[in-house]
């Protein structure tokens, strides 16, 4: 690779200013130009990390970019996509890349026609600790995973952020949006998935804003917002991934994966660090020491504490892999498999039958620290 790749964002929201701030930390990435519907939101950002505002049309059309990362709400982002795609760029989305197969299938179908490559979040699994989780699986430690229990359960998301509309409509939901963070490590530690069963509720029509200008409107809701759901996966692995925004407190982990030898804790998949714990039948429960992999270290204060939070390395692994001729690892066909697993689950809650997936996908390949620090600055 002999330079960075020139990125432009289109979406200048709430999370733009995390990939603002942390793409500074790869080498192989720089955002130059934003990008917003909202002009007065793309020169505030423009403003701030000292980046260039254009329209969307003349970010499209700029010849100096070459990747355009899609950070505009679920609804937007397959149109966004394509339009990208047909300016001629490469595109990474942020998370659900799509809403239905059929979309996926298009936007796959665009990328072979114009030899420009889509990459989706979350690219959280590549952290240090959920690697270390990858590379005790695949040297056998725990023996063969039978089952596990994923939870993200919290009381909501309007508490926070200014603008939660979206959240609570079709193409969010606490399975929509943050189901991606433990299914792409569910697929990175297990595989592909064959089939789903889950039930739903939806206990509140309306949610109230609890901060920023609009705090105190309501917002209606018209996505499920406790959905409960059993992963079938391909190697047989049985995993229960409970999710809601209806949870006010609760004692559950994140992750915990069974196998033959051991089980395995793991921390928040929504960030990159964090304790793995391994425990035994008589037992005895040990933190994993953990590897010295660059991407685990806390660097970010958080209401939980320091995390590590490295959002934007799938987009410097992508722009590698674009200059090496190699897969990248948040590739379409494993963000399609986990939105095809997404979209399953909701099938499956309104149905009230299983569903078997119509996609699968390999792993990605295993992100170890020489690889992270490759791209680091
Ligand atoms: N907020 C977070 O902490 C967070 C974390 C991880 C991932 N995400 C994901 O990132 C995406 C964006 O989230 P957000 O919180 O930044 O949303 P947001 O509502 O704060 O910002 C979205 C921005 O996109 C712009 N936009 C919408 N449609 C557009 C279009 N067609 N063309 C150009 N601009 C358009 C809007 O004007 C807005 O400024 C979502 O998919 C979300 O799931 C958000």
């Amino acid at each position: 690779m002999t330079g960075a790749l020139n990125v432009g964002i289109i979406g200048c929201g709430n999370i733009s200013s995390t990939y603002l701030h942390l793409a500074a930390l790869f080498k192989t990435i720089k955002i130059t130009t934003v990008a917003d519907l909202n002009e007065e939101a793309a020169n505030a950002r423009a403003k701030e990390y000292g980046v260039v505002a254009k329209s969307v049309a003349d970010l499209l059309a700029d010849p100096g970019i070459d990747i355009i990362v899609n950070l505009t709400t679920p609804e937007a982002h397959f149109a966004v996509t394509r339009d990208i795609l047909e300016a001629g760029k490469h595109t990474y989305s942020e998370k659900p890349f799509v809403l239905s197969l059929k979309e996926g299938q298009a936007l796959r179908e665009l990328s072979a026609t114009t030899g420009k490559i889509v990459c989706s979040a979350p690219d959280t699994y590549l952290g240090g600790t959920h690697q270390q989780a990858r590379q005790l699986l695949d040297a056998g430690e725990l023996g063969k995973i039978t089952s596990g229990t994923c939870h993200l359960m919290s009381a909501g998301m309007e508490d926070w952020h200014p603008n939660p509309d979206f959240f609570f409509q079709s193409g969010a939901g606490p399975v929509l949006d943050m189901g991606p963070y433990y299914v792409a490590n569910l697929i990175n530690l297990i595989g592909p998935v064959a089939r789903v069963s889950a039930l739903a509720n939806t206990p509140q029509s309306f949610r109230t804003i609890g901060s920023g200008p609009r705090k105190g409107a309501q917002v209606p809701v018209s996505t499920p917002t406790s959905v409960h759901a059993i992963l079938e996966f391909e190697n047989g692995a049985l995993i229960t991934l409970a999710t809601s925004w209806d949870v006010k407190a609760h004692t559950h982990a994140h992750m915990e994966l069974y196998g033959s030898k051991a089980s395995l804790f793991l921390p928040d998949p929504n960030f990159f660090g964090g304790n793995l714990v391994m425990a035994f039948e008589n037992g005895a429960q040990n933190i994993v020491p953990p590897w010295d992999h660059p991407l685990m270290r806390p660097n970010q204060q958080h209401d939980e504490g320091m995390m590590a939070n490295y959002r934007t390395v799938g987009l410097a692994d992508m722009a590698l892999a674009i200059g090496e001729n190699r897969k990248p690892r948040c590739a379409l066909e494993t963000s399609l498999h986990c939105v095809d697993i997404l979209l399953s689950i909701l099938k499956s809650a309104e149905t009230g039958r299983a569903v078997s997936l119509s996609t699968t996908c390999s792993r990605p390949e295993p992100f170890d620290p020489d690889a992270a620090r490759a791209l680091l600055v």
